[in-house]
């Protein structure tokens, strides 16, 4: 327990006992194709599969006071008026709690006796989000009250819902009929969805229109209705549509009453209306009917709850450490999870109107999310292929509710295609499914084209071969993973989006990280081809692999680590001759991890100057000396100011990719410290600093060059999720997947005696206790399968289980994976 909140881990529950935590804590509900933003006092927006194109309740991000907007429940008690969640009101409660779970939020909040609990989740594979209520009378005297609530309704496309006032503030349009608000905003012409907010109980009254409810004049916290105590049964015309319920309550001493609200998406067909221009309500009567009894939400609740149990029950841990297990057996897969979901689209951070779904942020998640769902990332694999165009470029952003690339951001990120090798062989391994690989997907800019996943597997690999600069690395392009590194846009208009200007004709940039990308996404292929016994392909493979890494050795070794670029002039960036920038993160992971410095003793000495430059007790920085001014050459980075984002921020992201070459090196004791630097399980002792969430990861925290050093933003959407996932998932604690089994190769601290991981495999439960009595960092001595000794670490397949594996690690080495 520290000043907000702690962790219950039997109840996979995140506590908050103060509403004004340091910034508003998230959390999601939903977990198909219906999402809620929710923080711990209520605040956020609920969208169906696409927060731009959408939206279903609104949101003004930028607020003052923050986080203001989402599903109210206004309590006037004898004129005390309050909200459990503490806002938008304020009032102090006499109890406040908040209880972020998987897929819900559950807000008690209580005062003058009485106590109102609000659950909010998302039934499993509905388009509704259940505001299951439960009023209490804990006094000894009977008690009157009146409730409301409250969402202001989006008009569905959400920027032109925030800009377009002189059109939107005249189109609103709602019905009322019994306890169901049924928001229809150009239902007439060509939109066939509308919203539902009912109510599971008779109703005392209603309003539609924000200026009758809230009044011109006032705020959200002093709405003129709630404080008359008297709903005006407002219908609204134009402006800002609204929906509250009044709800009039008499409770007996120590009574309670329990319903639900509804705030759905209802799409409806033909037939569209019942009477001219009057919706068709039948499937809205039917969802209100369908959860009128308490038994109905309670049982969807605990279909919830199963299927985060089987979820999770994929991968679970029990190591020697607690922050470790927390993360990896609860938070860490529900946040990646997330991310899946919803990549970089909507969070606190994400406007759900800016970035979609990014290609190389996509690919990415998926390697910590396959385990839990292959059917799902197969398809979201064969969306993301199907934005590459046919010279091997890709689209860099898709919008999730049409699947096509966003044209304004374009392309020409010279990684983002190497990416989708990544998540396909993480698919492969994890399934067994080869047939991927012969799905007819095509490229974007051919319509009707129908070349194979494998066909763009091969694309990847050759637009990278055919464009390398004068060193024979990789060209960078626009940027590459670190997309401020802007080495040929020369940007000097302070109006233009790094993001989307253009690049200079002919540049010869080249990235070493992409360089490093490649030869990890070579040696895939070479595995991939082995594995489908395609042994010329797989030697090929190995050729392009051997070609690449003789020119990162050459001309990509600085002397004491891996130089980060060459710029447009080839001038070394990255390197010690800099003035600033001299050294970068990414390259050392990224060559490291694609075998580069194995027998020249490089790895260890990249990795060694990572610790000695830019590994402090918040995480591992990305460059050092931070870039004090704007250099036209480098872009982005160096508009930073020092210690944030990617100018000298910690970005928690790449320290994964860190924690997997430590792994990879044998270095267990620095793999764990490393991890920990930036686990937010273990930030909750410094969180007045930290001041994010302490269950999921930032996506950074700032530097040491940085005023507010430590200071964890953009929590969330994140790649963190997905490499932390794999880094400790299969590099610590080492069960990794692979086309024939599971691999076992951990690297962990010499202390740790023994361990258990339980991971279920293609159907199969595997129980899997690893024992180190020698006390070794890494290396499988022997291995035990269903009480068979077997050769090597794989664990074979089996066709049904569970299956009980013992590990011994040990010094004697039997065999470590090539
Ligand atoms: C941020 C990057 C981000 C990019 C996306 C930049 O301003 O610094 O972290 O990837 O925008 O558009
Ligand atoms: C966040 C972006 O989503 C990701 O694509 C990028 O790689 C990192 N920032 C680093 O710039």
């Amino acid at each position: 327990m520290h000043g907000y909140g702690h962790f219950d881990d039997t109840a996979r529950e995140y506590v908050i006992l103060r509403p004004d935590t340091p910034l508003p804590w998230l959390n999601y509900l939903g977990q198909d194709e219906f999402f809620g933003l929710c923080t711990n006092t209520g605040g956020g927006y609920t969208f169906w599969r696409d927060a731009k194109l959408r939206r279903l309740t609104r949101y003004r991000y930028n607020n003052v006071p923050m986080d203001l907007g989402g599903r109210y429940l206004y309590i006037n008690h004898n004129g005390s008026i309050w909200n459990p969640g503490w806002k938008p009101v304020q009032t102090t409660l006499d109890r406040y709690e908040c209880r972020h779970g998987l897929g819900y939020t559950r807000i008690t909040g209580a005062k003058g006796g009485i106590e109102v609990e609000l659950l909010f989740f998302v039934p499993p594979g509905e388009n509704v989000e259940i505001w299951k209520t439960t009023v209490r009378n804990t006094t000894g005297k009977p008690q009157r009250l009146t409730l409301f609530s409250f969402v202001e309704f989006c008009l569905y496309e959400a920027l032109n819902d925030m800009t377009n006032y002189q059109r939107t503030y005249s189109i609103g349009e709602v019905e009322v009929d019994g306890s169901g608000i049924y928001h229809k905003t150009e239902y007439r012409e060509r939109r066939d969805h509308y919203t539902l907010f009912g109510c599971t109980r008779p109703i005392d009254g209603y309003d539609t229109a924000r200026d009758a409810f809230v009044g011109v004049h006032n705020g959200l916290h002093e709405p003129q209705v709630v404080r008359a105590g008297q709903a005006r049964n407002s219908r609204a015309f134009g402006w800002n549509p609204i929906g509250s319920h009044q709800i009039n309550l008499h409770l007996a001493p120590g009574a309670s009453e329990t319903f639900a609200f509804l705030l759905a998406y209802i799409e409806q067909g033909e037939p569209k209306f019942d009477q001219p221009y009057v919706i068709n309500k039948t499937k809205g009567r039917q969802l209100l009917a369908k959860y009128s009894t308490p038994v109905a939400v309670d049982t969807a609740f605990e279909a919830l709850g199963k299927v985060w149990s089987n979820l999770l029950g994929a991968y679970q841990a029990e190591c020697p450490n607690e922050h470790a297990n927390r993360m990896v057996n609860i938070w860490n897969q529900y946040q990646c999870l997330v991310t899946f979901n919803l990549s970089r689209t909507a969070s606190l951070f994400e406007t759900g109107i800016g970035r979609g779904m990014g290609f190389r942020d996509s690919n990415q998640d998926i390697l910590g999310f396959v385990h839990m769902l292959p059917e799902r990332a197969r398809q979201r694999i064969l969306d993301l292929a199907a934005t590459q165009l046919a010279d091997g470029t890709c689209f860099h952003q898709y919008q999730p509710l049409t699947k096509k690339g966003n044209a304004e951001i374009g392309g020409d990120f010279y990684d983002d295609h190497l990416w989708l090798i990544l998540s396909t062989c993480a698919y492969i391994k994890e399934t067994g499914d080869r047939a991927i690989l012969d799905a007819p997907v095509g490229y974007a800019d051919k319509p009707g084209s129908r070349e194979s996943l494998l066909h763009h597997l091969e694309t990847s690999i050759a637009y990278t071969l055919n464009h390398r600069g004068p060193h024979g690395l990789p060209l960078i392009g626009h940027a590459d993973w670190n997309d401020c590194l802007n080495l040929n846009c020369f940007s000097k208009e302070p109006n233009e989006s790094f993001q989307c200007a253009g690049d200079v004709d002919g540049s010869v940039a080249e990235s070493v990280m992409i360089a490093g990308l490649f030869l990890y996404a070579a040696r895939e292929m070479e595995q991939l081809f082995a594995w489908l016994a395609r042994p010329d392909a797989a030697q090929r493979m190995h050729g392009h692999h051997q070609e690449m890494l003789h020119a990162v050795e050459t001309e990509a070794w600085d002397g004491q680590w891996y130089l980060r670029a060459f710029d447009a002039e080839s001038r070394p960036v990255g390197s010690a001759k800099c003035d600033e920038g001299k050294i970068f993160i990414e390259s050392q992971g990224w060559c490291v991890l694609g075998g580069a410095g194995r027998d020249n003793g490089r790895a260890l000495q990249a990795l060694q100057s990572v610790h000695e430059h830019l590994f402090t007790p918040n995480g591992i920085i990305l460059q050092q000396p931070a870039y004090s001014a704007y250099h036209l050459e480098l872009g982005e980075i160096t508009s930073y100011p020092p210690g944030v984002k990617e100018n000298a921020g910690i970005f928690c992201h790449n320290n994964a990719w860190i924690h997997l070459a430590l792994c990879q090196t044998g270095q267990g004791e620095r793999a764990l410290e490393y991890y920990l630097s930036i686990c937010p399980s273990a930030k909750e002792r410094q969180i007045e600093t930290y001041r994010s969430e302490p269950y999921v990861y930032a996506q950074m925290i700032a530097g040491r060059d940085a005023s507010c050093f430590g200071e964890a933003k953009n929590s969330w959407l994140t790649g963190t999720a997905a490499w932390t996932f794999v880094s400790v998932s299969q590099g610590l604690l080492g069960v990794q997947p692979d086309y024939e089994g599971l691999l076992i190769d951990p690297c962990i601290p010499k202390d740790w005696t023994e361990y258990k991981v339980t991971r279920r495999f293609r159907g199969v439960e595997y129980k899997i206790t690893i024992n180190n009595p020698d006390g070794v960092n890494r290396g499988v001595k022997c291995m035990t399968v269903d009480g068979k000794t077997v050769d090597g670490n794989r664990i074979p397949l089996f066709e049904t289980g569970p299956v009980e594996v013992e590990v011994e690690l040990g010094k004697a080495l039997v065999r470590l994976p090539a």
